[in-house]
């Protein structure tokens, strides 16, 4: 039986995008006969988010998403990162089997160095944070985005080198990489982005989610007129599921039937979303469960590497 194991970085709301690009291809791949384990990657969220109160908002919003988007906790283990302090022992230990030059070559780390940025500790080690999080678990596969491919390279380096020192110990993870659903349009046509400013809330009430819709950048051809095939509302017909849309109409009218068909398909995940949202104490106990489940497998695993160092 296979074990696949996933991060989610609180970072902001859920949109549309991330719901088509991530969550479901995600919650779809947590077969039944596989082990699976998603956790909310809130210490990596650090390097990025430094406000208690957008912290604990993004944590919250994102475990209600998933839930509400189909996560069953009974079958897939649900729990936040800083709920295990496993993950950061073994992170401790890590480290010391991690060239330098692994983390200098690291993606992120260049690219905030090219910005000028001031860079932490916590980004530069971010990929040795992550390689503890895989190998914790005895992963065999990451689902991620093609961005985090070589994240999941180095934790394999690093298992390598773990166990080239101690003898096998940890398992090596792959990389799982998401096929795009092609790039997912935002309201101006852009990828969708929240530094674009042009998302669609995934739980966005009925009248904000019609106004994102009819903020949705169109041309002013004749209610008659033929609409371009690959406009992007038809892109969003396609992905909220709708076939056979008349193009020949007015792009007012076509906006109010995409914001139908996208309502009707939203609809039942709101009122879960929302339902979770108003009852957190039944999530907060789904995450200490969670994190019951993972602590156990994270032991296993802690002391047959403390056993290897010799400590
Ligand atoms: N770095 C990942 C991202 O930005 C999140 C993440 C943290 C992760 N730990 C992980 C993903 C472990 C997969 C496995 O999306």
């Amino acid at each position: 039986m296979k074990t696949i194991l996933t991060g989610i970085k609180p970072t902001g709301t859920p949109h549309i995008a991330n719901y088509f690009g991530a969550i479901k291809p995600a919650l779809d791949g947590a077969a039944a006969d596989s082990r699976s384990f998603f956790f909310i990657a809130d210490y990596h969220a650090l390097t990025t988010v430094r406000n208690r109160g957008e912290m604990a908002r993004n944590i919250k919003e994102i475990v209600c998403t998933w839930l509400a988007c189909g996560l069953d906790p009974k079958k897939t283990v649900l729990y936040r990162q800083s709920d295990v302090p496993e993950i950061f022992e073994l992170a401790t230990i890590l480290g010391n089997v991690t060239a330098k030059g692994l983390m200098d070559r690291a993606h992120a780390y260049k690219a905030a160095v090219q910005a000028g940025e001031n860079v932490n500790i916590g980004l530069y080690t971010y990929p040795v944070l992550m390689a503890a999080d895989i190998l914790l678990f005895d992963t065999n596969l990451v689902p991620v985005g093609q961005d985090q491919k070589q994240h999941i390279e180095i934790a394999a380096d690093i298992a390598n080198s773990f166990n080239a020192v101690y003898g096998k110990t940890l398992t090596v993870p792959e990389p799982q990489i998401r096929k795009e659903v092609a790039i997912i349009p935002g309201l101006d046509g852009q990828k969708m982005s929240k530094s674009y400013n042009n998302v669609i809330p995934l739980f966005a009430p009925p009248d904000e989610l019609l106004k994102c819709i009819k903020r949705i950048t169109t041309d002013s051809s004749a209610p008659t007129d033929p609409k371009p095939a690959d406009h992007l509302i038809f892109k969003l017909f396609e992905l909220f599921g709708k076939k056979g849309v008349k193009t020949d109409v007015g792009w007012g009218q076509l906006k109010q039937e995409l914001f139908e068909t996208a309502d009707a398909y939203i609809k039942p995940m709101r009122a879960r979303y929302e339902k979770l949202m108003s009852n957190y104490g039944e999530v907060e106990k789904i995450l200490q469960d969670g994190a019951t489940k993972a602590r156990k497998v994270a032991r296993t695993t802690l002391d047959k590497v403390r056993k290897a160092i010799g400590v």
